[in-house]
């Protein structure tokens, strides 16, 4: 890798993703193209704003032009495509964007790629990478026991685990049809810093430090598998180097708990260090998901076998590094969650 488009790269994973490159790597080019929606934030990216080896571009990945023009400008080898819709709420509500961006936006990247990189019918150039950063959502749900392995059918039920689903049928295609390198990356429920306030995990922490109620869909029984943001950039990171071309790479670490069990953590952390009236009366039941899938959990063993990778950020560690960093970081939270978060929010969940 020596020049490296990163799609996406002011959302929650890829900013963090882009920051870790630059500590990591100091013979590396970084260019990061967003459209800088509502989850993309310039505020994530301090850290690179003035590093040499960074450059930002505000553009849409479906955008032929704009997209074709960074592969003119730069001599770019690897694209990490992070962009998309993100939110499984928003597509119940708004499923088109999601068709859009997280569907026609990676075919577009994937044609320019394509034509950029190939040298005759079904030759590349050298060292050359599309990897598509998709989730283990396309899977479907799980029963109480199971995991999802590489080989389990494709079999996602809301409007974004669809579109992501839609997303890696192309990118496979793309492989297939004309051996184009690449791989998808399927990665479990991710925390950590930067996460927009849509989420689980900072929803539930902006709340209880707001004293707002806490809602948890339906019985709050739901299982996922929580992996710290810098985990899923390391497998990211040795997926594009390592990854055989053509593979899928499950990412996950084996840790599952329920959403109320995740509610009740957060309450008694901030109860305990921060504030003794905040308590399990914020938590309040509300009207479940529509198609809420129950229980996602990752089966880890063919990333770890063949590319040596494994989650190093234990949960109590990492869910405590991720409160204190929005408890340092109120100011962000504030940004965030002003303007139009407020409309989403009271649309989505009452004025409370
Ligand atoms: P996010 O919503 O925080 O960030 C998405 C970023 O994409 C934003 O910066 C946004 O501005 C940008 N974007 C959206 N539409 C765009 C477009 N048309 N053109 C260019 N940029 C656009 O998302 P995230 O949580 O960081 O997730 C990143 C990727 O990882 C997504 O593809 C998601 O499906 C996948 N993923 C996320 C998780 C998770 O737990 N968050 C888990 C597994 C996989
Ligand atoms: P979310 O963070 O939206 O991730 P995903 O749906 O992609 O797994 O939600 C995680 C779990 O938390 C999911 O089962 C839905 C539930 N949830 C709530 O109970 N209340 C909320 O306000 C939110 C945002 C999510």
């Amino acid at each position: 890798m020596k020049t490296i488009l990163v799609t996406g790269g002011a959302g929650f994973i890829g900013s963090n993703f882009i920051i870790y490159l630059l500590e990591k790597y100091k013979d590396l080019n970084v260019i990061n193209l967003d459209k800088l929606t509502y989850a993309g934030n310039m505020e994530n990216l301090k850290n690179a704003e003035n590093n040499q080896q960074y450059a930002f571009v505000q553009a849409d990945i479906c955008n032929k032009e704009d997209v074709s023009a960074l592969f003119v400008r730069y001599s770019i080898d690897t694209v990490i495509n992070f962009a998309a819709e993100s939110h499984v709420d928003r597509s119940i509500s708004d499923p088109e964007i999601f068709v859009r961006t997280n569907i026609l936006g990676t075919i577009n990247l994937l044609n320019i790629a394509k034509n950029a990189w190939q040298i005759e019918e079904d030759q590349f150039q050298d060292g050359v990478k599309f990897l598509q950063v998709s989730t283990d959502e396309v899977y479907g749900s799980l029963g109480e026991t199971g995991f999802f392995t590489e080989k389990t059918p494709i079999n996602p039920h809301s409007p974004y685990s669809s579109s992501k689903a839609s997303a890696d049928l192309l990118v496979s295609a793309y492989y297939d049809t004309y051996k184009l390198p690449v791989n998808i990356t399927r990665c479990s429920n991710n925390y950590g810093p930067y996460q927009f306030p849509e989420k689980l995990i900072p929803l539930m922490i902006n709340n209880v430090l707001a004293h707002k109620e806490l809602p948890v869909y339906g019985d709050g029984k739901q299982v996922r598998d929580w992996l710290y943001v810098e985990d899923h950039c390391k497998a990211i990171d040795l997926v594009a180097q390592k990854g055989v071309p053509g593979a899928v790479y499950n990412i996950g670490g084996h840790n599952e708990h329920t959403n109320i069990a995740i509610v009740e953590l957060i309450i008694g952390y901030i109860k305990n260090r921060v504030d003794a009236e905040v308590g399990e009366h914020l938590i309040k039941h509300v009207t479940d998901r529509k198609g809420h899938d129950k229980r996602y959990g990752i089966d880890p063993k063919k990333i770890k076998d063949e590319l040596g990778w494994y989650p190093e950020t234990a949960f109590d560690v990492g869910i405590q590094k991720t409160i204190d960093w929005y408890l340092e970081n109120k100011e962000w939270l504030q940004h965030v969650t002003s303007g139009a978060y407020q409309s989403y929010y009271s649309e989505m969940y009452g004025k409370k």
